[in-house]
């Protein structure tokens, strides 16, 4: 198939580049190469052209011939302040929108979207009296005095979580966040008015080799790693015993390539998937696994919060496997051991 990737010159672009070449499809790239990821002297991959998403006049010729759309291309990370709100909103939702009507005019009704766990907020819970509820936000008193776990919004009680799956309501509580479920709601205005299929790939904790070092966009295993590089403890916020499920880019990359291959079986509309790795781990172990591996200093809880953070978030890996035939390969020991030593893309 020929594949139009975009975000091909990324951390995750390029291991999905990969990953659709070596399965023998033909793939077009395309980077905007944005600053805060790329820095300004970034050079190209070969096979991958610099255009932007949200310029129509960059995406009609590449478009040509192309069977699946296979969209990486995104702002990512949690951001600095409210001034990244603009960013956010141009590149991943104008930009989601420019793409989809170039695609509408060239006939291509078939998309793979990166989407992110972020799109549920706070994840699932259930309090013992009132049942399934969505978790109240977290109080600054609480976290304060080290009482990290969200509470019952009805009764004020102690809430436990379980696993997310597909069917979860979204809350996103950042402006990533919120861009993504914006790109899931565009995408499904798509596939209703051009009769068009979508899967949208609700990526865990993505880590693995050429991740990006340490910058205001990152996630914690490229702070953590960058810290152990600079001979410094990793310092894990809160204390230490939220999850989330780590899932190694290799193995996202093969979810994509399953996404690419089965998008055109799956019904008319959005289908998502979590895309995880189905083992969890709280943050505080992966620290620690990770600085036992590089030889580094032993981590430190600091009892830091930062107000946007959800407590735990996974979620059950078991649609992907009913949909896509995707089981993930590398377990988060073996892969956080090869991220102790694997290089990180510098800016
Ligand atoms: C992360 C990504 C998000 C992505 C999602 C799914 C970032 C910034 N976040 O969300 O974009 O969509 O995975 O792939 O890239 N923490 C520490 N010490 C630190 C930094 C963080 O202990 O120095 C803790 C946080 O308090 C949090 C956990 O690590 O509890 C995870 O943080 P982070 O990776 O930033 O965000 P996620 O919400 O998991």
């Amino acid at each position: 198939m020929k594949v139009l990737l975009t975000g091909a010159a990324g951390f995750i672009g390029q291991h999905v580049a990969d990953a659709l070449r070596t399965a023998g499809h033909d793939v077009v790239g395309l980077d905007a190469l944005l600053s805060q990821a790329h820095g300004t002297d970034a050079g190209l991959p070969p096979g991958v052209v610099r255009a932007d998403v949200r310029e129509p006049a960059d995406l009609e010729p590449l478009l040509a011939g192309v069977d699946v759309v296979c969209h990486q291309a995104a702002m990512v990370g949690n951001g600095v302040d409210a001034q990244d709100l603009p960013d956010y909103a141009t590149h991943n939702d104008y930009g989601t929108a420019v793409l989809l009507a170039a695609m509408a005019r060239a006939g291509i009704g078939r998309l793979v979207l990166a989407s992110s766990m972020v799109v549920y907020g706070d994840g699932r819970y259930t309090c013992e009296r009132d049942g399934d509820v969505p978790p109240a936000p977290r109080r600054e008193e609480d976290l304060r005095q080290g009482r990290y776990d969200p509470r019952c919004p009805f009764c004020d009680g102690p809430v436990t979580w379980h696993l997310i799956g597909e069917e979860t309501v979204f809350a996103p509580r950042t402006s990533y966040a919120a861009s993504k479920v914006a790109q899931e709601h565009y995408a499904d205005a798509w596939c209703t008015l051009e009769a068009a299929r979508c899967v949208a790939l609700r990526y865990h904790n993505v880590y693995g080799p050429g991740m990006p070092a340490d910058t205001p966009y990152s996630g914690v295993a490229a702070i953590f790693r960058s810290a152990i590089a600079r001979g410094q403890a990793p310092a894990v916020f809160e204390d230490g015993r939220q999850v989330r499920d780590f899932v190694h880019v290799r193995d996202l990359a093969l979810a994509n390539l399953a996404a690419v291959e089965r998008v055109g079986d799956h019904r008319q509309g959005v289908t998502p998937y979590n895309v995880c790795s189905g083992t969890t781990y709280t943050i505080g172990a992966m620290a620690e696994r990770l600085s036992e591996a590089a030889g580094g200093k032993a981590p430190v809880v600091t009892g830091d919060y930062r107000a946007f953070d959800v407590r735990h978030v996974a979620a059950s890996p078991q649609a992907a496997r009913d949909g896509l035939g995707f089981n993930a390969q590398i377990g988060p020991d073996e892969g956080i051991a090869e991220l102790a030593t694997a290089p990180l893309r510098q800016r």
